[in-house]
C-alpha cells in the first residue's frame, strides 16, 4: 500500500530543494513529519526529527550513505539494515512512499 506525502513546505538548502511533509509511515499509525530530499537520482525520506534529541533534520548534511544532524553532528545511515531512510517517488507535484 503506497502512502501519499502531504507536503507542508519547500525549503532551499544551499541550492537543493527539500520538502517537509506529513505521512503515515506504518499502517494504522498517526501521520508523522518527514523530510524528503533528492538522492542518487531519485528521492529519499527520513523522519524529520533527529533520533538523538529531536532537532529538525531539514538543514542536515546529506551524502550518498549518511545524514548528519546539524545540532550535535550525529551521523545516521540512510541505507541498509539500520538505515533511517526510505524511498520516495515523485509523480508530478505529488510524493508517494511506495
Ligand atoms: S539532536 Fe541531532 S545529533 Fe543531537
Amino acid at each position: 500500500m503506497s502512502v501519499q506525502v502531504i507536503i507542508q513546505k519547500e525549503v532551499d538548502v544551499d541550492g537543493q530543494i527539500r520538502w517537509v511533509g506529513l505521512a503515515s509511515l506504518k499502517k494504522d499509525e498517526d501521520q508523522t513529519r518527514i523530510l524528503v530530499f533528492p538522492h542518487q537520482g531519485g528521492f529519499k525520506g527520513v523522519a524529520l526529527l533527529c533520533k538523538h534529541a529531536g532537532a529538525p533534520l531539514t538543514y542536515s548534511t546529506i551524502s550518498d550513505d549518511l545524514i548528519i544532524c546539524p545540532l550535535h553532528g550525529f551521523q545516521f545511515d540512510l541505507n541498509g539494515e539500520y538505515g533511517i531512510g526510505f524511498d520516495v517517488e515523485r509523480h508530478g507535484d505529488d510524493f508517494i512512499i511506495p
